[in-house]
């Protein structure tokens, strides 16, 4: 598809127009694809696509041009040197950690990962010969000591699930690179607008893009980003593997991408101006956000995001019961496991997304069963604020 262009665009100018190919009809908005393969004009045409020599498309497993699209934006919206896109995030992750690592090598990751992370981390990869250390992730020490001559990859999430920890990027990135391994973040809590990992130091980004990318409760995606080299090995993993990217999905996150800018700026003051309501109920006994100042890590969160977050997470006194008696109170705010959605959403996370987990590993991870986390969405403030308001009363 061309050499990508770098021109000197901002984020919300390069969500709307890079990467985009017109054909020969010159249409406004991006074009679907939707074909398995590509017909060659002759025999020698299809061996010089199969050889690279002509390095045009040859089957929708490898590469599709709607694909490509999305790809070429996500890699100039991060700054990444290429992209490849996924069927899902977790199709992501699995691609990055595929791609790097092999039998005899070792993984440190941050214990306060996604469920299915964690399974991939500790309960698949060890069925090929791969060893992992989890460790606290806000804790430096705990990742220089989990450091083997074996390690090759880090794997961290910042803000974490659910309860919006913030790990220092930069310092984990130089212990990764002092190690010679290479640390990965999945930027699913924040967004490529909030949170550049890249730039930070680390050497790979994964997203789901069924969150904020999407951002409207449709499709699921996922993207890895880095340098060329390692996107040369996930792509290889991805095209002999298969969990690729649809043609029709890449076109849906395309135009996910177009809004984005604007969601997140709403979705985050939205957050912040929930996150007040809940501290200010005495219901909430714990309200967690990174913009607000009783953060633990507000300055982290200052130095290496913009914009704190789409996300707050609160705990409410009555436990268990107290919190689904919150949930079930709200009737703008639906319950729902999904984030970065346009529609504002709430989980219980100790029976939903962290229910796989013992209560013991709940504990640590600060899971408590009175814990609520909420994804904002675009609606009126006034309006969440009053739905939110209205549930606390009910705990
Ligand atoms: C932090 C994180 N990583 C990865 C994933 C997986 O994404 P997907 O559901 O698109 O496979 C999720 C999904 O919730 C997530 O929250």
């Amino acid at each position: 598809m061309g050499e990508r262009v770098l021109r000197n665009w901002k984020p919300a100018t390069r969500l709307v127009h890079e990467g985009t190919v017109r054909s020969q009809f010159g249409e406004t908005s991006e074009s679907i694809f939707l074909t398995q393969g590509y017909v060659y004009p002759s025999a020698e045409a299809a061996e010089a696509r199969f050889n690279g020599e002509d390095p045009g498309f040859v089957y929708s497993r490898y590469a599709n041009p709607t694909v490509r699209m999305f790809e070429e934006r996500m890699a100039a919206l991060e700054g990444a040197e290429d992209a490849r896109a996924t069927a899902s995030g977790m199709a992501a992750v699995n691609t990055a950690l595929m791609a790097l690592v092999s039998a005899g090598d070792h993984v440190v990751a941050a214990r306060a990962l996604f469920g299915s992370c964690l399974y991939i981390i500790e309960d698949l990869l060890p069925r090929f010969g791969v060893q992992s250390t989890l460790v606290d992730g806000t804790d430096l020490d705990q990742w220089r000591a989990a450091v083997r001559p074996n390690t090759k990859a880090f794997f961290l999430e910042s803000p974490t699930n659910p309860t919006l920890e913030i790990i220092d990027i930069a310092a984990v990135a130089k212990i990764a690179k002092s190690s010679g391994a290479k640390l990965i973040v999945d930027n699913v809590f924040s967004t490529p607008l909030q949170q550049r990992p890249l730039e930070l130091g680390a050497d790979i980004v994964v997203y789901s893009a069924t969150k904020h990318i999407d951002g409207q409760g449709r499709v699921l995606g996922g993207v890895v980003l880095g340098d060329a080299a390692f996107i040369e090995e996930a792509h290889t993993y991805l095209k002999h593997t298969g969990p690729s990217l649809s043609p029709f999905n890449g076109w849906v996150l395309l135009k996910g991408l177009e809004t984005l800018a604007v969601r997140v700026e709403r979705q985050t003051a939205n957050a912040a101006r929930l996150a007040d309501a809940i501290a200010d109920h005495p219901a909430a006994v714990r309200t967690i956000y990174p913009g607000r100042r009783d953060h633990p890590q507000y300055a982290l969160a200052q130095r290496q995001m913009k914009g704190a977050s789409t996300m707050v997470a609160f705990e409410v006194r009555g436990g268990k019961a107290g919190a689904f008696k919150v949930a079930s109170a709200l009737r703008l705010i639906a319950i729902s496991n999904n984030l970065g959605d346009a529609k504002s959403l709430i989980t219980h996370p100790a029976t939903t997304t962290h229910q796989r987990l013992s209560p013991e590993v709940r504990a640590r991870l600060g899971i408590s069963d009175g814990l609520l986390r909420l994804s904002a969405g675009i609606e009126d403030a006034d309006d969440l604020v009053a739905d939110i308001v209205a549930a606390l009363e009910a705990a």
